[in-house]
This record gives structure tokens, sequence and C-alpha cells, in this order.
């Protein structure tokens, strides 16, 4: 699909159709966030794929919108702060950024293959570790489901780019 028509075609899907996602699907989405750049190039991101069916009181534990579940999987991007970039002048390090960009090829590719999403960041972290087994090192940064759409898109609500761009100076 065409750039900017993908990115006009995503929006944050909240109900979904319990229909299974094609496994080519999946490698397609899971590749998209593997060729994301990261600083350094160190790939400080892991996903977890999530199939939810079986698995719905314990993920509702992490999020607890019932659309959460209802897609056939759900992905976690998780970022690890010991394995990455850091910038030797103040030590800001990249790990949740790059992790970030990953998800947000994960979504655009789900997009791409008429899949849905949401990002989801409001939910438990004390949860997630427990449900998905997390150690220490590994931070979960963003959640999404990822499935077959059964809404559609709201109206876009955005600031005009005048807003939004300065030239030359803050
Ligand atoms: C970092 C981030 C975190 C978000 N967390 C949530 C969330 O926890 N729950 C939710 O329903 N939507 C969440 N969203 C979705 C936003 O509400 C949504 O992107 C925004 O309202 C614009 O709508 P659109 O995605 O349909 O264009 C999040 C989006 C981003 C980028």
């Amino acid at each position: 699909m065409e750039f900017q028509k993908l990115v006009g075609k995503r929006y944050s899907v909240r109900a979904y159709d319990p229909r299974p996602v094609e496994e080519e699907r999946l490698a397609r989405v899971l590749e998209a966030a593997r060729l994301a750049p990261t600083a350094c190039n160190l790939q400080p991101f892991r996903i977890i794929v999530l199939p939810t069916k079986g698995r719905e009181k314990e993920l509702l534990r992490i999020y607890g919108r019932p659309w959460f579940v209802q897609a056939p999987l759900v992905l976690a991007v998780c970022a690890l702060p010991d394995e990455s970039w850091k910038r030797k002048s103040d030590g800001w390090n990249a790990a949740e950024v790059d992790a970030t960009i990953a998800m947000d090829h994960i979504i655009l590719a789900a997009t791409e293959e008429g899949l849905g999403t949401c990002w989801i960041a409001a939910f438990d972290p004390d949860a997630a570790r427990d449900v998905l087994g997390l150690p220490r090192a590994v931070v979960p940064v963003a959640f999404t489901p990822l499935g077959y759409p059964a809404d559609s898109p709201p109206p876009r609500k955005r600031r005009p780019l005048a807003d939004l761009v300065r030239r030359d100076r803050w």
C-alpha cells in the first residue's frame, strides 16, 4: 500500500473478530519489527506473541478491557535497557525508543496486512511481569491486540500541522 494511504488507514482498533491470523501475515508483521532501526543497531527489544484463547482471564490482569483479548493474538514489546545504547554525554538510554520504533513497525505492517492493532501503554506493569515471566532486566513497553477489526475507523482528530511544526527555532 502506498505509505500515506497506509498511515491514513491505521487507527486504534478496539473491537476484534476472533478469526485466526494467518501465520504468513504474522511472520511479515514480525519481520517488519526485526528490520526496525535501533540505536547502534543493538536491537535491545524482544517481542512476545501471546495467543489469547484459554488465557483470557490471565491476560485481562494486564489490561482489563474486554477487547484486549478478543483478537486471537496479543503482542508485547519489551525493552532490554542493559543491552541498549547509552548516550555518553548524559547517560540517556535508547532502549524504550528502540522498542517503540519496533512496535510502530508492527502496527504499520499489521495495517498493510488488513489487521487491526491498538497501542496499549495503560497496562499494569506488575501483572505484565508476572503473567509473562519477565526477568527484572526486561521492561514491558507496549502491548497490542493483533487480529481482524470488527469496528470502523472513527473520524480523525488531529491538531493542524501549523500547531505541530516550527521552522528554524522553537
Ligand atoms: C504510546 C501510546 C499509548 C497508548 N495507550 C493506549 C491504551 O493504553 N489504551 C487505549 O485504548 N489506547 C491507547 N493508545 C491509543 C491512543 O489513544 C490513540 O492512538 C489516539 O487516541 C489516536 O487515535 P488513533 O490511534 O485511532 O489514530 C495509545 C497510543 C500510544 C501512541
